[in-house]
């Protein structure tokens, strides 16, 4: 068993290993002393794995419900939290008790935050079961659910108590989210890691996935725990995002995914600040190469206007200007303010 602790405001500890599921409650019961415990699941992932979970919880002395949503990112607004709050309420979860979050990220964020804001706040526990959600979403404490206007407006921090991550669960992911995960894999090699990096060129990332996501939830602990509410350092695990943002607003965030349109971002970023001597010589061709390899996008199908255009309204810009992140080299990366003025003279 890998085990890394998240020093937070709370903190809390991730457990990675195989088959953990059918031991989620024990790890779960030293922790708490809920008598109830509401899992939290999708349509795609309850049925695969919500009996195990439950029968886990239930050896361990907890009575269990399962409230179940429709799997996608269309779910992830406040009319299910509504819902869930019903869930609780007519299973008499109390403030002693615990939430359950057992599936991708869209899960995750939004039994997160019901978990934050029930009865004032009561204890989760993240069970991610897509690849985005082991390797990102799961750590760090950010909840959120979406509004017509734009992803993430409404959430919390609210820390878990326990992460429990089963690599088994990722034979049953799709092949599509299985990718979108590696976009942020990529992502963690490029800011933080260039040796995951260099095993990612060198290796099949699928052959050493517990390593991998070891090691990207390590990066993210760091900068979490340097940075927990996001006023500085944690700016940086947007590298890619601000453009790949843009290109999911321009796509109605339908024509890509968040990897392929973070991947996509990357890529465009990086061969700008290489062009202008901001960047290693080289480092570009080897992320378009690595890209290449996990079948991720490497080019867009907008004009650099529009992008630059799209980006302005980013929820990271501060109104006069945009934090981006650059690569220094691979593995390294630097934060900088480029104000919305200067975008034609910068990117010109
Ligand atoms: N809180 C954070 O810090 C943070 C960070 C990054 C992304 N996010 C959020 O995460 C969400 C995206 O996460 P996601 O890609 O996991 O989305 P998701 O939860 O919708 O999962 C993707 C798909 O995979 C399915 N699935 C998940 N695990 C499975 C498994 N083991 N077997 C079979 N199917 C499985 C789901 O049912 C869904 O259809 C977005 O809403 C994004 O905003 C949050």
């Amino acid at each position: 068993m890998k085990t890394i602790d998240v020093k937070t405001g709370r903190s809390y500890q991730i457990l990675i290993q195989r088959h953990m599921l059918d031991q989620a409650g024990a790890y779960i019961r030293p922790l708490t002393k809920a008598i109830r415990a509401v899992i939290v699941s999708d349509t795609n992932v309850a049925p695969l794995y919500a009996d195990r979970v439950r029968q886990s919880l239930i050896d361990n002395g907890f009575e269990t419900s399962l409230f179940v949503f429709e799997a996608g990112e269309a779910s992830k607004r406040l009319s299910t939290i509504e819902k869930m709050y019903t869930h609780f309420y007519e299973h008499n979860l109390t403030r002693t008790d615990i939430v359950i979050a057992l599936g991708g990220g869209v899960t995750g964020d939004m039994a997160g935050f019901a978990a934050a804001s029930y009865l004032r706040g009561i204890d989760f526990v993240q069970i991610p079961t897509s690849l985005l959600a082991q390797v990102d979403s799961s750590v760090g404490g950010k909840t959120a659910v979406d509004l017509p206007s734009g992803k993430n407006l409404v959430g919390a921090f609210w820390q878990p108590i326990l992460v429990l991550i089963d690599p088994e669960t990722l034979s049953t992911l799709p092949e599509t989210f299985f990718r979108d995960g590696l976009g942020e894999v990529v992502k963690y090699g490029c800011i933080r890691s260039r040796s995951l990096f260099e095993r990612l060129e060198r290796e099949n990332a699928m052959d050493f996935i517990d390593d991998v996501i070891e090691e990207c939830v390590s990066i993210k602990r760091d900068v979490v725990e340097h940075d927990e509410r996001d006023t500085g350092e944690r700016a940086i695990l947007n590298f890619g995002h601000t453009f790949g943002h843009a290109l999911e607003k321009l796509t109605d965030y339908s024509g890509m995914t968040h990897g392929e349109a973070v991947a996509a971002g990357a890529i465009l970023l990086t061969r700008i600040s290489q062009a202008k001597g901001m960047t290693e010589s080289g480092t570009a061709q080897r992320l378009e190469t690595l890209l290449r390899k996990y079948n991720l996008p490497t080019s867009v199908d907008f004009a650099l206007p529009d992008i630059l255009a799209a980006t302005r309204g980013d929820k990271k810009s501060t109104g006069k200007s945009v934090n981006f992140v650059f690569l220094k080299s691979i593995g390294e990366c630097y934060l900088r303010k480029i104000a919305i003025e200067d975008f034609s003279s910068f990117f010109g």
